[in-house]
């Protein structure tokens, strides 16, 4: 019987996995007060989109981690390609792991990733191996306005029940032992282009495939964007700049 593994038929060969560009990191990267970091870490990192503009502009070695080894194999692919494998290095892992293998991070990034173990256990995981005076820089799904569309607090609230607002996550931060250097709230077009609207197609190829797990991804991804098509700017992508106490 043939297997198929519905995050690789969605998602497989896609340069990015979660909304935001390369102008996004960039531009969040220069609102930290320094570009120096001895050690990096990007945990999440896919298929190293947001991987390739550290190591781009830092031209320092990041340590990316994910615990999809499909992904880290495309963005090794990726980084010599654009010829600067020298400075990644993949690691299968996963992100709850981390304190244990890099326990002096002087950078740690993660967009997209977090929720994955949580925001709150997140930032009170990795604050144990940042550095004092280090930095956290994490992007997290977050309420933007109180009064949310049925239709999307129906959809989150079994999507993603945990989700939180700004001033909510800003106080799990400073409880996690970081001080706030500032937010950045992805603009709506970061969500589209090169994400959203290579993502619609592949879906709505694959809603009628034979394995029910591929279908039904692909049926709650098409729920997703057009839940974020009738969001009216009620929730977005908030970068969190945070620096460890
Ligand atoms: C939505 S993608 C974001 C990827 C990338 N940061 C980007 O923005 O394109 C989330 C990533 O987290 C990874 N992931 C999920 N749970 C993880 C865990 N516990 N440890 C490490 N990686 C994990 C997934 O494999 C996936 O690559």
């Amino acid at each position: 019987m043939t297997t198929y593994n519905p995050i690789d038929l969605l998602f497989g060969g896609m340069e990015k996995l979660s909304p935001g560009g390369n102008e996004h990191t960039r531009h969040v990267l220069r609102l930290l007060p320094t570009q120096q970091f001895r050690v990096i870490v990007d945990a999440g990192c896919g298929t190293g989109r947001q991987t390739m503009v550290l190591a781009q502009e830092l031209s320092t070695l990041v340590n990316a981690v994910d615990a999809h080894e499909p992904f880290l194999t495309d963005l090794s692919g990726y980084a010599k390609s654009a010829g600067i494998d020298r400075f990644i290095q993949t690691h299968c892992l996963d992100m709850q792991q981390i304190p244990s293998v890099f326990p002096q991070i002087d950078l740690l990034w993660s967009e997209g990733a977090a929720y994955n173990i949580g925001f709150a256990n997140a930032l009170t995981t990795w604050a144990a191996a940042i550095a004092k005076n280090g930095f956290a820089v994490v992007s997290e799904l977050s309420w933007l306005k109180e009064q949310i569309p049925v239709a999307v607090s129906d959809f989150f609230g079994s999507g993603y029940p945990d989700m939180k607002s700004i001033p909510q996550n800003l106080a799990i931060a400073e409880a996690a032992g970081y001080t706030l250097i500032t937010t950045y709230i992805l603009p709506k077009a970061a969500w589209i282009e090169g994400y959203y609207d290579v993502l619609e197609p592949r879906a709505t190829a694959l809603v009628s495939h034979p394995d029910s797990s591929v279908r039904n991804l692909a049926i709650e991804t098409l729920k997703e964007i057009d839940t974020f098509n009738h969001s009216e700017d009620s929730y977005g992508y908030v970068f969190y700049v945070l620096q460890r106490t």
